[in-house]
């Protein structure tokens, strides 16, 4: 039978058992169950991370009088990128190899207000007795060739299910309002389509990202003197 002559969804399946193989159909089924349970998982690990932030942001604010989180976005890695990932490095395109080898299928995007919040937010977060680091990646303190800065960090938190307990990896990049405008901007330009990033682009943006951390600096200064005169004023606060 000729691909024209295929009509009905039996047809199909026959067609596809016949370049595939007979069990073909039932393991991709089963492939996709599991995949669609993993990404419930992660999503169930975002929220635990992003609830964990609210509460400090909320304590923060009834001790401070303002948010040190401006704003959090969060994805789950898109299926493409999964895939793209780990051809790119020779691994197993299943679910338990996404589990194994990807740190960044849950990702979480704090956009804090000051410097000095990323910090006091990380080690908040990562003093609590369920979250486990797996792996920090300081770009504030040491920004990449081209200007980037956000800290990174990849921690195991557990979520809790019905029947079980499971611990996931999430991606959580904790960034200022300065950074973060540099980063989505420097995404957008870099990844035009047809479009050539020539060298005096780069260093241009270069440029910028000292502009934003020069922002960034003198913001926390003027945060500081906020902080010494309202010490000043009430020094139990
Ligand atoms: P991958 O996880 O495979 O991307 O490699 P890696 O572990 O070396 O990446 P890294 O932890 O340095 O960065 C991962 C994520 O940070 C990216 O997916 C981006 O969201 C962000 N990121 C890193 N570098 C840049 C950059 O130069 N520009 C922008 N806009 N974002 C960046
Ligand atoms: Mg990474």
């Amino acid at each position: 039978m000729s691909e024209k002559e295929i009509k009905t969804p039996s047809q199909y399946r026959n067609r596809i058992e016949e370049l595939f193989g007979d069990d073909f159909l039932e393991q991709s089924k089963e492939w996709l169950q599991q995949y669609n349970k993993l990404m419930a998982y992660y999503r169930c690990a975002i929220m635990e991370i992003e609830t964990k932030l609210n509460v400090l942001n909320e304590e923060f604010s009834l001790r401070h009088d303002r948010n040190p989180i401006n704003d959090i976005k969060s994805r789950l890695k898109h299926p493409i990128s999964i895939k793209e990932k780990l051809e790119r490095r020779g691994l197993p395109l299943t679910p338990d190899s996404i589990e194994q080898n990807l740190g960044d299928v849950a990702g979480v995007r704090v956009i804090c207000s000051f410097p000095e919040d990323v910090y006091t937010l990380a080690d908040a977060l990562l003093s609590q007795d369920d979250i486990t680091l797996i792996e920090k990646k300081d770009y504030i303190e040491h920004p990449k060739e081209n200007g980037y800065r956000s800290l990174h960090l990849i921690v195991n938190v557990p979520i809790f299910l019905a029947h079980e307990k499971r611990s996931m990896k999430v991606e959580i990049q904790l960034r200022t309002i300065a950074m973060d405008v540099w980063a989505s901007l420097e995404h957008q330009l870099r990844y035009k389509k047809e479009f050539e990033f020539t060298e005096a682009m780069a260093k241009e943006l270069l440029h910028c990202a000292s502009l934003s951390a020069e922002l960034d600096a003198r913001m926390d200064a003027l945060r500081n003197l906020v902080n010494l005169s309202e010490n000043q004023i009430d020094p139990e606060k």
